[in-house]
Order: C-alpha cells, then sequence, then structure tokens
C-alpha cells in the first residue's frame, strides 16, 4: 500500500476554513483512518491520539533531522539552502548533546529562583487590570506580561525587543507551514528581524547571568561549540516567547467559551495550576509536528516510503475520544489532561515547559484571586491566521474585583 491507497483528504489543512475552525476537518481526517494521504501536500498524516504518540516516540523512524516542516533537509536539490536547527531538527547523537546543554537551564533548581518574581509580576500586572475593568487578552494580559519576564531571562538587549514576537512567530512559520503568499509577505520584510536577533545572541550583548550567558558558559566548559550556542539562543528566543502568550490567550478564550470553568477556578485559585495542560490539550497552540519517514517502514497498517512527510496534527489528539472520552470536546479543570501532547511528545518534547507552566500557572492564581467575573468585551476579536500557531491577537475582556 502506498501513499496515494491511504484515505484522501482532499481538504487543506492551512487554508483559511482550517484556519477559522481546523476542528471539523481533524475529525474527519481521524475518523478516514489510523493514516491518512493528504493530497494538497503529499504527505501521511494523523489526527488519531494513539498513532501520534507513537510516531512522536520513535524518532529513529520518524526523524526531526530533516526537518519539522514540509521541506526535506536531506533533499538540498529541491530545498536548497535551508538548514537545520539546533536541537528540535537534530536526531540522537547530536540531539542528545544539545539537550543535555539546555536542560541545565531549566533545574528545579533554577525555576525555584524565578517563582518569586515570575508571581510578584503576574499580581502586579493582574492587579493593575483588574481596577481597569476592561483588558486585551493578547496585548495586556498575555504578551505584556511574557514580554516583562522572558527577554531579561534569556538576557536581551532592551532595544530592539518589539522585533521578538514578529521574529518568532515568522520563524515557527518559516520552518514549518507551506510557503503561502502570507508567509512569503512577512519573510520579505524579515531582513532587520535577522539581523536584531543574530546582533542580540552574541556573547557581548547578552546580560550576565541570563540564559543566555549560561550557554555561553557552556561552550567555556566544552560541552558544546560556538556555533551550537548561537543556535541554542535562537531557538531559545524562536520559541520561548509567542507560545507561552498564545497558551494564556487560548486558557481565557477557553474559560470565556466555559465560564463555569472561570468560576471553578475563581472558588478554588489551587486549580490554576491545571490550567497550561488543559489548554494545551482543549486548544493547543502548536497544531502540527512535522517529521520525516527515515526508513521504509509499515506502521499502523500504512507502508510509507522513505523520504515521506508525516504530520502530527498534535491539536486534533487533543479531542480524540478515543483518549479523551466524553470530555473530549469540552475545557474542564477537573484535572484528567495527562498525557496530551501540546507540548510535543518523546525525545524532543518541550524544554521550556517548567517555565511555561511556572507563567501561565502564577497569571491565573492572580487572576482567579483577584477578579470577579470575567466576560467577552466589546469589540473585534481577531484570530492569529498564522499556521501551524492557533490563538488569537484581539480578545477584549471585561472583568470586574472579586
Ligand atoms: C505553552 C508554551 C509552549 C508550547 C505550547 C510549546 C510547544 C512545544 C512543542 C510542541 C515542542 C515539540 C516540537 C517538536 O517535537 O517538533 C516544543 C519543543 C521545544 N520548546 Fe516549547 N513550547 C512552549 C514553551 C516553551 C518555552 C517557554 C521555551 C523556552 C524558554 C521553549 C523551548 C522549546 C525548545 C528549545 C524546544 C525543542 C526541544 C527539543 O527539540 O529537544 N518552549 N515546544
Amino acid at each position: 500500500m502506498s501513499l496515494t491507497d491511504l484515505p484522501a483528504i482532499s481538504a487543506d489543512p492551512y487554508g483559511p476554513e482550517a484556519i477559522h475552525d481546523p476542528y471539523p476537518l481533524y475529525e474527519r481526517i481521524r475518523e478516514a483512518g489510523p493514516v491518512v494521504h493528504l493530497e494538497q501536500y503529499g504527505v501521511a498524516a494523523t489526527a488519531r491520539y494513539e498513532v501520534a504518540r507513537a510516531a512522536l516516540l520513535d524518532w529513529e523512524t520518524f526523524s526531526s533531522a530533516r526537518g519539522v516542516g514540509l521541506a526535506d533537509l536531506k533533499d538540498s536539490e529541491k530545498w536548497p539552502g535551508l538548514k537545520p536547527s539546533g536541537l528540535v531538527e537534530q536526531d540522537p547523537p547530536n540531539h542528545t548533546v544539545a539537550r543535555k546543554a539546555i536542560n541545565t537551564l531549566f533545574t528545579p533548581a533554577q525555576m525555584r529562583s524565578l517563582q518569586e518574581s515570575i508571581e510578584r509580576r503576574a499580581d502586579e500586572l493582574v492587579a493593575e487590570l483588574v481596577e481597569r475593568g476592561r483588558f486585551d487578552a493578547y496585548q495586556d494580559l498575555a504578551h505584556d506580561f511574557v514580554m516583562s519576564i522572558v527577554p531579561d531571562l534569556i538576557g536581551v538587549p532592551e532595544a530592539g525587543r518589539e522585533n521578538m514576537i514578529p521574529f518568532s512567530t515568522l520563524s515557527i512559520q518559516a520552518s514549518t507551514s507551506p510557503h503561502n503568499d502570507r508567509i512569503r509577505e512577512i519573510m520579505s520584510e524579515a531582513a532587520h528581524l535577522r539581523e536584531y536577533i543574530e546582533t542580540s545572541s552574541r556573547r557581548e550583548n547578552l546580560a550576565a547571568g541570563s540564559m543566555g550567558s549560561l550557554i555561553w558558559e557552556l561552550v567555556d566548559e566544552g560541552r558544546i561549540d560556538a556555533e551550537l550556542a548561537v543556535k541554542l539562543i535562537r531557538g531559545l528566543l524562536t520559541a520561548g516567547m509567542d507560545t507561552t502568550i498564545y497558551a494564556i490567550v487560548n486558557a481565557i478564550r477557553s474559560m470565556l467559551e466555559f465560564p463555569d470553568q472561570w468560576r471553578a477556578l475563581r472558588d478554588d485559585p489551587s486549580l490554576a495550576q491545571r490550567v497550561a495542560d488543559e489548554t494545551l490539550r482543549y486548544e493547543s497552540v502548536t497544531q502540527t509536528i512535522t517529521r520525516t519517514v527515515n526508513v521504509d517502514t509499515e506502521f499502523f497498517g500504512a507502508r510509507l516510503a522513505e523520504g515521506t512527510k508525516f504530520i502530527v496534527f498534535n491539536s486534533a489528539t487533543g479531542r480524540d475520544p478515543d483518549k479523551w472520552g466524553d470530555r473530549a470536546n469540552r475545557f474542564d479543570l477537573d484535572g484528567a489532561s495527562r498525557g496530551h501532547l501540546g507540548l510535543g511528545f518523546g525525545i524532543h518534547q518541550c524544554v521550556g515547559q517548567p517555565l511555561a507552566r511556572m507563567e501561565i500557572q502564577a497569571l491565573f492564581t492572580a487572576l482567579a484571586t483577584r477578579a470577579g467575573e470575567l466576560r467577552a468585551g466589546d469589540g473585534e476579536v481577531e484570530l492569529l491566521g498564522v499556521p501551524p500557531l492557533r490563538s488569537w491577537t484581539r480578545l477584549p475582556v471585561e472583568v470586574t474585583a472579586a
């Protein structure tokens, strides 16, 4: 059975309809079979939890080093000039070296040292927004909160920080999505963003004691080389901010959609520790995780040839009824979201998750403690609209004091 013998899906998961509401398409993909053929892109894909988990676990068959987007980095004729990133686009043994190095930035002790200042910042910001009575969940809450924490942690210079979110959204898109007109437009405007990131990652420009400068210390210790250091810092700048911003927005949106869950949180602020996981199960920020089949393989009845791109709709797996039962399509802080794939799975599972969890927990603890009612506000709601990320860049909210 070749790719074309698999159940065929002609709809475009990166097209306007799916951007607006991907879940009907995800359901079709899931019901069509364990592995389907996405005709428009000539790739294999899955929307089933069990299949996705197995693929992400098997890094030998489903390689990241050949690119985590639709481009095959091994095929330099078809995709000239593309180079793998330092961590997420590496397989062992390179990945193991890089991952061990970066793990040292996210130890429990490192995280404990950040907790107090993150909680303080969350409380100050939420107090201000509750007093104001209305806020935009993207700009005033998520963006301003994360941007007041993470750039200082990584240690990049103050000047030019407004470039960071456009850069990271651009990089994630450029490496993981088909190059449509929107992406080409963004890329053409991006030269100054790349320059900013190049300059910011230089050793002399990073604050002493920051995560960025700790990465350079790993070079001094002979654990990694300078080229990898630059790539790892770039990786943090790409992956460490907008993902968390969008997760916070998705959490607020889910609570507006399920007001009983906002009330449950307000009545018991300790539920804030469940917000990150339930949000990433129900409304995942990253819609897809892509791999390349590295050797001919038989997988859940599908014969996949070496070189085939394989898309895991990790967002869809969060609503797979075979895994989540009746709660699949419901946002619920009951604590049963363990095992979701919103942070990936296997050797590449998100390394920055302790930081993201801490930020999200601090913010929602502050909201649960200080806010009373939380309602959708007046004004336009705007979808981010840049796959593979799903979130909103405008979401007005009205809030009362507790
Ligand atoms: C809620 C926020 C976040 C989400 C939804 C998220 C999502 C993900 C996902 C899905 C992956 C797996 C990619 C793959 O397997 O191809 C990943 C990996 C990664 N994430 Fe996150 N992430 C978040 C926050 C962060 C933060 C705060 C940082 C750093 C400060 C970070 C740094 C990374 C890095 C460096 C990797 C690559 C890990 C590896 O390849 O070993 N992420 N993230």
